[in-house]
């Protein structure tokens, strides 16, 4: 049969993590890392979390079936090409066959990053994406890893991506190819319940960010084909898919978050973050994010004179789950009059009682939701509260404008123009 050549695309492209979901996941490892076969294991943590105790457990849970294994807990929490250098620097010339990565999203990128440094060794910007780097593809498989996240927020357990700050240009970009992708992640509500009520909001509303970017993002077949399957872009655009995820994570932020911040130890909160943090990667790492994730870049990369609560960091740095909410409620209230019926969807998620609204006016009302949520949990309001004042908009949206890889998987044309006035709105909001 003679396949029609149409100018856009027809196919999903769909690959994901196998997981294990549940409590007492983690106690899974040494049965996951003797199964893979490895002889020699490294465990990739940070120091906060090496003093809960977390990673010497695995440790040991580890050598029970006789593997060797070492840490390694010298990771920078938001990671910069610096810092990634460092690791690999450090660890080259060991012998691991397989590495174990517990922690939030900068352990699990960085874990990826260096087994793509090591594995295949070259300067990290040959595989920054376009514009900052070369974005070479990645040449071949990696060594395994299985992960273990300690948030409910990065979803980096289940995408084939890995962010970091590229500190000279002080932007955010990211190294994304399916290569990156962890073999299997152990997602066990468990290791969260040491997590600060800060950091608990700020994860939680990354996952609600993932999930609404997505869900709204420009759908796969409005987007080119590409001329060779080779050349599909890990992120693909909203499909029917990845919604199924999104709209799930979505509903489940809007029920659990507010009491996953409140109260550490409500298992049955965190065991819900930890399932919606990873249906919204899963969901996020095939179709992609627009606006909200493209603005945090600059946001990140430019932060001065702002150390988060809850975050024990000794130098200035916004969360990147503050980066991303920050614009939220701005970018979406610019992108609902184009497809009122997802974004009024979305707000039924979250809780909104449309009763007598049109659907324009319950996709309007996006914002105000995420606003209301951001104030239920205490969040920061608006850029302001992050250090940054009218004067840094110009070299916010000029950093933005960088992230193209990101800002194609817009529903609405955006420019510089759009983005100014976006940042203006996202000031202050109560
Ligand atoms: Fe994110």
């Amino acid at each position: 049969m003679q396949i029609p050549a149409y100018p856009t695309e027809t196919i999903i492209a769909y690959t994901t993590v196998p997981l294990k979901l549940g409590f007492g996941a983690a106690d899974e490892v040494g049965y996951e890392a003797k199964r893979l076969g490895a002889k020699k294991v490294l465990i990739f943590t940070d120091k906060n979390l090496r003093a809960t105790g977390h990673p010497g457990r695995l440790k040991k849970i580890i050598e029970k079936e006789g593997i060797g294994i070492d840490i390694y807990d010298d990771i920078h929490v938001e990671p910069t090409d610096k810092s990634f250098d460092k690791a690999a620097n450090d660890l080259r010339g060991n012998e691991f066959d397989l590495y174990v990565a517990i922690g939030g999203g900068s352990t699990i990128d960085t874990t990826k990053a260096v087994n793509l440094l090591i594995t295949y060794p070259a300067p990290i910007l040959e595989y920054v994406n376009k514009p900052i780097g070369n974005a070479r593809p990645v040449p071949g498989p990696l060594k395994p890893t299985l992960v273990l996240p300690t948030t409910s927020g990065s979803g980096s357990e289940a995408t084939p991506a890995s962010v970091l700050d590229i500190l000279d240009l002080k932007v955010k970009t990211g190294i994304s190819h399916p290569h990156l992708r962890p073999t299997m992640a152990l997602i066990d509500p468990l290791l969260t319940v040491s997590t600060s009520p800060e950091i608990t909001a700020s994860t939680g509303m990354d996952v609600l960010t993932h999930a609404l970017e997505s869900y709204t993002s420009m759908p796969y077949d409005k987007r080119k084909r590409p001329d060779h399957p080779s050349q599909r872009a890990a992120y693909i655009g909203s499909n029917i898919i990845s919604d199924i995820f999104c709209i799930k994570a979505i509903e489940i932020v809007g029920k659990y978050l507010r009491r996953a911040v409140a109260d550490p130890y409500d298992l049955e909160a965190r065991w819900h973050m930890m399932l919606g943090s990873t249906l919204a990667g899963i969901g996020f790492g095939n179709s992609g994010v627009h606006i909200p994730h493209s603005m945090a870049y600059p946001i990140g990369g430019m932060v001065r004179d702002y150390r988060p609560a809850g975050y024990n960091v000794e130098e200035d740095m916004v969360p990147h789950g503050q980066a991303v909410t920050i614009t939220a409620p701005a970018a979406f209230k610019f992108t609902a009059p184009v497809w009122p019926e997802k974004h009024a969807h979305a707000a039924e998620l979250l809780g909104l009682n449309p009763g007598g609204m049109s659907v324009t006016e319950a996709a309007m009302a996006l914002s105000d939701e995420i606003i209301q949520l951001m104030k239920d949990i205490e969040f920061p309001n608006g850029l302001s509260e992050l250090g940054s004042t009218e004067a840094d908009i110009p070299q916010i949206v000029d950093g933005t404008l960088k992230q193209q890889r990101l800002l194609v998987g817009c529903p609405r044309r955006v420019g510089e123009k759009e983005l100014t006035q976006i940042a203006k709105e996202s000031m202050k909001y109560w």
